[in-house]
């Protein structure tokens, strides 16, 4: 059984996190998601349309994920890794060298981002469609 782990917020899923996910479930038989919780976010300075608990009923529902731990600070990464018997560490290549100190403890591959689309993209596209709506 070779198991994988990523991180993220995972905020208005998108096919981006589709792709990412479907990737990542590619590279071996179980996936982890290290979903970033409220306070974790608050403290990367990220605000969530949808709180912990809703983002985690999604990725819970989604065929390539097999399960979602909370992500509570910047250094459970090794202990996340070592606990659950991780073989590959993955994120998004916006990340690329970030995680490197890892590569002690399992594989650590970077996978190209899904282009033109993220949270925040999808959050500045409505608030500019809401603008124009007043106009
Ligand atoms: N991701 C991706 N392709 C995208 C958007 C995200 O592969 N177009 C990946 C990221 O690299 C990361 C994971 O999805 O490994 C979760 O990313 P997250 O930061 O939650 O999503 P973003 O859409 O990038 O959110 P934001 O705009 O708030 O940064």
């Amino acid at each position: 059984m070779r198991k994988v782990i990523t991180y993220g917020t995972f905020d208005l899923l998108h096919y981006g996190h589709i792709n990412l996910l479907k990737k990542a479930k590619e590279l071996g038989d179980y996936l982890i998601v290290g979903l970033s919780t409220n306070k974790f976010n608050e403290i990367k300075g990220k605000k969530c349309y949808f709180p912990y608990e809703e983002r985690k009923k999604l990725l819970e529902a989604i065929r390539y994920v097999d399960l979602v731990i909370p992500e509570e600070n910047w250094e459970q990464k090794v202990k996340d890794i070592k606990e659950f018997k991780v073989d590959v560490f993955v994120m998004g290549n916006d990340w690329k060298g970030k995680f490197d100190f890892l590569k002690q403890y399992c594989e650590v591959i970077y996978l190209p981002r899904t282009p033109e689309i993220s949270t925040t993209k999808i959050k500045q596209d409505l608030s500019l469609n809401e603008i124009a709506a007043t106009k």
